[in-house]
């Protein structure tokens, strides 16, 4: 069987999660969500007290934080860090809030990005993040950019949250997404930017059934040229 791995890059709310979730049930390949990562460091840091700046504590705590991924049956990702399920807590606003502080670190970036090709290897995977197509996995064969407008982003992150229970103004949300975004694409080390040869879909206009079956298709095209090559 041929190796296929498919990366799903873009903004913060552009339903990246979603949709590789949805992509690697129909498939039936591994999802590897790389922000939760990110979001464990986080997390594991501030309970610890360790200073989200301080590179060289953060890579030592790298070293000693076990993460695990397990897929549940209904297509869930649950997150682990040290034997412990940590996927609501990874979730809340005060970890979106800082973990850009922690992504922008080159060293920090450097182990979880090991990490993360050591999760893929020799795997049929559907990796989503920022970088997963420009330096994680820069020869995956379907790399996409998924994107939409600002406004769209905002009432998507909007709702989700409303429906875990938090109650943050429309204004607020959109703020912190435009700040999310400023930062991510203006880091030194590995900003958000397609692939060049990443296909771009915006899904401002499109529902999740909608852009998974836009990107199967794409998915197809890309395994049949390579089916034609071998
Ligand atoms: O996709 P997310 O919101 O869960 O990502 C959390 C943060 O991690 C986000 O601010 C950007 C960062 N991130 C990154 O820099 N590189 C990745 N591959 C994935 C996420």
């Amino acid at each position: 069987m041929i190796l296929i791995q498919i990366t799903i890059d873009g903004p913060a709310g552009a339903g990246k999660s979603t949709i590789a979730k949805m992509i690697a049930k129909r498939l039936g390949f591994i999802h590897i969500d790389t922000g939760a990562i990110y979001r464990v460091i986080t997390y594991i840091a501030m309970q610890q007290n360790v200073c989200l700046d301080n590179e060289d504590a953060l890579v030592q705590l790298i070293a000693s934080t076990k993460i695990d991924m397990e897929q549940q049956a209904e297509g869930e990702q649950k997150v682990f860090c040290n034997n412990i399920d940590v996927s609501k807590e990874i979730r809340d606003p005060i970890i979106s809030k800082n973990v850009s502080r922690v992504a922008v670190l080159p060293k920090v970036r450097q182990e979880l990005v090991r990490m993360q090709r050591e999760l893929a290897q020799d795997k049929n995977v559907v990796m989503d993040g920022r970088d997963a197509g420009t330096v994680i996995l820069p020869h995956a064969e379907c790399k996409i950019f998924l994107t939409a407008s600002l406004e769209e982003r905002t009432y998507r992150r909007y709702l989700e949250l409303k429906q875990r229970g938090y109650n943050d103004e429309l204004e607020f949300v959109k703020k912190d997404l435009a700040r999310r975004d400023y930062i991510d694409e203006n880091r030194k080390t590995s900003p958000l930017k397609p692939a060049q040869d990443a296909v771009i879909v915006d899904t401002t206009c499109l529902g999740p059934e909608e852009v998974v079956q836009e990107i199967l298709r794409i998915y197809q095209e890309k395994k049949e040229a390579l089916n034609n090559v071998l």
